[in-house]
């Protein structure tokens, strides 16, 4: 696979989101196909393996530990702390210095690894200034246990103040065809800084796949049912986005998923967009998109069919959307 930078590292141009192996969409799949599913990852040339504390409260790291630990030298191993499963069994979000050495040292544990590439503060805790978290941070880099830090869904203005304190190697946001709030500051403060967008649910969680039409089918822990994109009316309208697409995508020769992923390819060279999948032959069909070339009458048209004007409902509920610390696009 083609290369881009993430600081130091060559990552390949699509990275791996193992997210939904343990967590988050439909039902996890057992762990003989999540096994084989991270193998194919790295046998397609994929460098780059994203986890976190939160997914599957350390599930996600203890397959990814488990399974890859003996092909430790073959990639990029990436994960998040400072959002966990706290005593009570809640998810929480704690940037307190204390707070992030700990959840850095069990990471380290379940992925049975004593250095972590790049470890991301997965919130600001915004009872903090980003300064005392990032300090952290810097912390767990000057001792050997991390190589890199980055941050996840925070404003230009809060990664400058971050990038003041020690030098971040990638700014981890969700940015697709249907969420474009990076494209109002961060994807250039990015670029202008030296530091990788790496572009989270880059298929709009499943959406551009094609194959989520129903959404009563979800299971009740599925993440998407709380999301007002994924809900009712405005998810009748989402749906009704896929008809672009794949005109689009049958036109460029490849696949919506593929579609969608070129695009995020071709928004900027320090873009890397983290798909995740259950499945084998997705996971083969998004490593290839790094192959496709959409023309510029293609992505205009994309841009024409699906932007913020077009994509109904706000991305989170306004629960999760306190947390987050973007400068966001105003959906009708
Ligand atoms: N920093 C953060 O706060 C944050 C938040 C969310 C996610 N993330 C990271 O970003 C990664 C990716 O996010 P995501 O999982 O939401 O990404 P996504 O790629 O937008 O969505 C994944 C969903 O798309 C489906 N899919 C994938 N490839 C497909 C294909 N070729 N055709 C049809 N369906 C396809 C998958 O279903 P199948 O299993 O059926 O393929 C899965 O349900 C996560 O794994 C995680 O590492 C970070």
């Amino acid at each position: 696979m083609q290369t881009r930078k993430l600081g130091p590292f060559d990552s390949s141009a699509i990275g791996f989101g193992g997210m939904c192996l343990s967590h988050a969409y439909g039902t996890p799949p057992d762990q003989e196909t999540a096994a084989a599913v991270l193998h194919k990852a790295l046998d397609l040339g994929c460098t780059h393996i994203d986890s976190a504390a939160l997914y599957g409260f350390g599930a996600n790291e203890t397959l990814i530990g488990n399974v890859l630990s003996g092909r430790r030298r073959e990639f990029i191993l990436i994960t998040k702390g400072g959002m966990f499963r706290n005593a009570q069994g809640q998810r929480e979000i704690d940037g307190r210095p204390e707070m992030i050495r700990k959840n850095c040292e069990e990471s380290l544990q379940r992925l049975k690894t004593d250095v972590i590439d790049l470890y991301y503060l997965h919130r600001w805790d915004k009872r903090l200034p980003i300064e005392e978290s990032v300090g952290a941070l810097s912390d767990l880099v000057k001792e050997g246990k991390v190589r890199t830090i980055g941050l996840s869904e925070v404003s230009a203005a809060t990664l400058h103040k971050a990038h003041a304190v020690h030098p971040l190697t990638a700014l981890q946001t969700e940015y697709s065809l249907w969420t474009r709030n990076a494209e109002v500051a961060v994807l250039e403060a990015c670029r202008e800084l030296g530091i990788a967008f790496v572009a989270f649910s880059p298929l709009a969680r499943g959406l551009f796949g094609g194959r989520l039409r129903d959404v009563s089918s979800l299971p009740p822990k599925d993440i998407r049912l709380a999301m007002p994109r994924f809900q009712g009316e405005h998810f009748a309208k989402n749906l009704s986005l896929l008809d672009g697409l794949s005109g689009v995508a049958r036109e460029s020769g490849c696949t919506m998923a593929q579609a969608a992923l070129a695009w995020v390819l071709a928004q900027g060279e320090h873009i890397i967009p983290i798909p995740g999948t259950t499945r084998l032959d997705h996971l083969e069909e998004n490593a290839r998109a790094e192959q496709v070339h959409l023309s510029p009458a293609a992505i205009a048209r994309l841009n024409e069919l699906i932007n913020p004007s077009t994509v109904s409902g706000a991305r989170y509920n306004p629960t999760v959307q306190q947390e987050i610390d973007t400068e966001e696009v105003v959906l009708r």
